[in-house]
């Protein structure tokens, strides 16, 4: 049930400005409890969330478990599909699986061993028989709407949201050349690589972080990828803010740069980009959890999702054409490539920290975004509008429960 938001909605008036006179959100929105509870119900229990890629999933029965805010889901690969469903057993609430993933069958609750087929239909309970409210159709487990964009996966706990295909075709021509859907994520060929981390901010501090170059010549003044960029050539190709999806693009100096420790591509580019595209960095933004960087050689794919209104999760895929993790030199290579990535992410991990100290302070900023912060100003659009529809539906909903006179 959604409460009115608890920080007066007129203080959010100031980022919903054009972009040259807006500022971030009020540095509550950040840092409270019960702001990041209306924030749940009004975003993340409501939008298309991206979860994972299919190449984590590719066979009948591949699973793995995600927990968004407090609700945790199973994602599977069925005979029937892709299939999304809670993982919380509709007898007395134990969760199915405490696995991120895995091959299944099934799932049975080890409690008291209910036992649901992959799509969630619960298919046997011992001793229920002759049970009066025991109606086996109706204890399956909840669904999700689930739905697949160039091999990446969304879940929908509204069941009821308009595809998201739709929403995204604005980002169709530009993530084309890249075959997202060719590409694989560099855990494929590590098994002890870890996708998820757990970190000690708001997720909106890396949202925010994420959608901006305006720190990338200065944090990341001396990653050679970076200096290999021109980041005052930095221009929008997608600002919609109505749909939630946002892409910038920014010249390469040199050819093929590439985020790692060179600085250009050590791999070859991907085989269907142009000479032109491997001049080219485009970053993409999906509200509210999606950030892409599209580069000659690989692609950066983040998602991330809230698990507390000063924490979140993050998913981290680094997506390669198969050839290149094939090459004889990939192993030895790539480790040089991910000890370089790992530094550069910890030159953000520790703004990020920082920040969601700073906005605890009384002196916390309600600061204005740069020029080369715009993508922010369309995001904060985007999540208004969502902010507002729950506060008038909450509202609403009050005053029809208010007694009459
Ligand atoms: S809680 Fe799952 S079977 Fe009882
Ligand atoms: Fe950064």
């Amino acid at each position: 049930m959604i409460a009115p938001s608890p920080i007066p909605l007129d203080r959010f008036k100031d980022s919903v400005q054009d972009r040259n006179n807006a500022r971030f959100f009020p540095a509550e929105a950040y840092t409270s409890e019960e702001f990041y509870r209306f924030e749940l119900e009004a975003v993340w229990f409501r939008e298309w969330i991206s979860v994972g890629r299919m190449e984590e999933i590719p066979e009948k029965g591949d699973y793995f478990t995600v927990n968004i805010g407090n609700e945790p889901v199973i994602v599977v690969n069925t005979k029937d599909g892709l299939k999304a469903m809670s993982a919380v057993c509709q007898h007395r609430g134990m969760l199915l699986t405490d696995q991120p993933k895995g091959n299944a069958k099934g799932f049975v609750c080890p409690y008291h061993r209910w036992t649901y087929d992959l799509t969630g239909k619960l298919v046997g309970a011992p001793q229920m028989d002759g049970v009066g409210t025991y109606d086996k159709d109706c204890l399956g487990l909840p669904r999700l709407a689930v739905e697949v964009w160039q091999d990446i996966i969304f879940i929908n706990f509204d069941t009821e949201a308009a595809p998201l295909s739709e929403r995204l075709a604005p980002l169709d021509p530009i993530v084309k050349d890249w075959g997202l859907t060719e590409l694989r994520g560099e855990f494929l060929t590590d098994p002890n690589y870890r996708q998820t981390h757990d970190y000690d901010w708001n997720w909106k501090v890396y949202a925010e972080g994420q959608a901006e170059c305006y720190h990338c010549d200065k944090l990341h003044s001396d990653i050679p990828g970076i200096q290999n960029i021109d980041c005052n050539s930095m221009h929008i190709n997608v600002q919609d803010e109505e749909r939630g999806v946002f892409a910038f693009e920014m010249r390469n100096k040199v050819i093929d740069a590439t985020v790692n420790h060179v600085g250009t591509s050590i791999w070859p580019p991907i085989p269907t980009l142009s000479e032109e595209q491997r001049w080219e960095q485009h970053s993409i933004v999906i509200s509210p959890n999606i950030f892409m960087q599209l580069m000659p050689d690989c692609v950066i794919l983040l998602s991330w999702w809230p698990t507390g209104p000063g924490t979140m999760r993050i998913k981290r895929h680094r997506l390669y054409p198969q050839a290149t993790m094939q090459r004889d030199d990939w192993v030895e290579q790539h480790k040089l490539e991910s000890e370089h990535i790992r530094y550069f992410v910890g030159q953000d991990d520790y703004a990020f920290a920082s920040v969601q100290e700073g906005l605890q302070s009384r002196y916390a900023p309600h600061g204005p975004l740069s020029n080369r912060e715009f993508v922010i100003n369309g995001m904060s659009k985007w999540l208004v509008e969502r902010f507002e529809r729950a506060d008038a539906e909450a509202r609403e909903r009050a005053s029809i429960k208010e007694p009459a006179e």
